[in-house]
Order: structure tokens, then C-alpha cells, then sequence
């Protein structure tokens, strides 16, 4: 079916015949993949006020995206975007400076965000490209240390949930007068506090800075 699909896209993308324009009122759904890129810098983890010396690193993840769209005039959209959870591998940003391998824990996010795009040509085209910016939620759940971490005396630890400022640019290609290709990418700025507990002692990194790049292709349909 994807195949197919992109099959259309090129044909439409080789002869242009298909053009696209929105209309106020108009209800846009889309799905397909989104990948969360982290662009992130963190502080140093502390344990009892103590400065350990060492960073955490964050890595990419890949989920079903799914968005909803409500034309408020023929050039400006209202968005909502979510997404099934992200859950990103979180590393030491040092070679296994407790003796308990690379890799810290995990965690899991969900951002929603909601953003206001403006399409800029508007009038019927072969594409519709769209600037966009708005808020961000993101909610921090299933936070876990690795089992050799746990062995280690680690536990308890929790993100604070962050809220922040969000962007993109994006455009929908037509595939006939329902469906089009939708591809993004969004910037996010989400930043957060892990706290945690080692033998009883309370440790925290005071600046953890996620600031993804978020890239989506999705397929649309507009009712
Ligand atoms: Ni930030």
C-alpha cells in the first residue's frame, strides 16, 4: 500500500497535473511514521551535592504519528499532533563510569503540541508548503534504570514533564483530491529535570536539554 502510494506521489511529482488547495472548514487527518531526534545537552549528573563528573546522552526513536487539522481560514490551520510513546534509550555520556555498561535507563515521552500553520500560496498548487509554531507538553512516564543499574543500588528515577515552545515547516503533495503525502520537520523545545536515588542517597541532573528534531512522513486525507 506504501509503495503504491509513494508510486502516486512520484507520478504526481513527474507530471504536477494534481494540485491542492484548502478551504475554511476543512478537516485534515494524517498518519505515518514519526522519528524524535534529540539534539541534547545535559549537566552533570549529581549524588549528594556531588559532582560525578559525567553527562547523559539521549537516543533516537521512531513511532506511529498521527495528526488533526482544522482550517480556520483557507491559509491557516489549527493542529494537534500526537504520536504512540516514545521511549529513548538514555546513556552515560561517558564510557560505563559506574562499571554497569554504557546505557543508564530509558524513558518514555509523549508531546503533544499544538501549533498554528499558515500556508503560504494557498491558491491550487502541486504543493502546499506550511510554516508552523505553537506549544509542546511532553509527559515523562515508565522512567527506568537497566537491570545492571538497579543491581547497582539505583532506583526511583522520574523526569519532570516539560512545556515549551514548538516549529515546523512542512508541505502536503497530492495524491488525487482526498489524499496527499505530508512530510515535516519540527523542532521542540523540551527540557527536563531527572531526579533519582542511589543506596538512599538522593542524586539529580539539575539540566537535561532533549530539543528534538522531529521528522514525519504521513499520509492525509482531507474531509
Ligand atoms: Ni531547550
Amino acid at each position: 500500500m506504501k509503495k503504491f502510494k509513494l508510486s502516486l506521489l512520484v507520478v504526481s511529482l513527474m507530471f504536477g497535473t494534481q494540485t491542492i488547495a484548502y478551504e475554511k472548514g476543512d478537516w485534515v487527518v494524517r498518519a505515518g511514521l514519526t522519528s524524535v531526534v534529540p539534539d541534547e545537552s545535559s549537566s552533570n549528573i549529581l549524588l549528594g551535592g556531588q559532582d560525578l563528573g559525567v553527562g547523559l546522552t539521549v537516543d533516537n526513536n521512531t513511532q506511529l504519528g498521527i495528526n488533526l487539522a482544522y482550517f480556520l481560514t483557507d491559509k491557516i490551520n489549527v493542529e494537534l499532533l500526537a504520536a504512540t510513546p516514545f521511549t529513548h534509550d538514555v546513556n552515560f555520556s561517558v564510557t560505563d563510569p559506574l562499571g554497569t555498561g554504557n546505557q543508564l535507563g530509558e524513558v518514555t515521552q509523549l508531546p503533544p503540541s499544538l501549533l498554528v500553520n499558515y500556508y503560504f500560496l494557498g491558491a491550487d498548487s502541486p504543493v502546499q508548503p506550511y510554516v508552523g509554531i505553537g506549544l509542546n507538553y511532553t509527559l515523562f512516564f515508565d522512567d527506568s534504570f537497566t537491570d545492571a543499574n538497579k543491581a547497582a543500588g539505583l532506583n526511583d528515577l522520574s523526569l519532570d514533564n516539560s512545556f515549551g515552545v514548538s516549529a515546523q515547516l512542512g508541505f502536503d503533495v497530492p495524491i488525487n483530491d482526498k489524499w496527499h503525502i505530508n512530510g515535516s520537520v519540527r523542532w521542540i523545545d523540551i527540557d527536563t529535570e531527572a531526579s533519582f536515588n542511589l543506596n538512599g542517597t538522593s542524586g539529580r541532573v539539575a539540566d537535561i536539554e532533549i530539543d528534538p528534531f522531529v521528522y514525519s512522513i504521513l499520509i492525509g486525507y482531507t474531509f
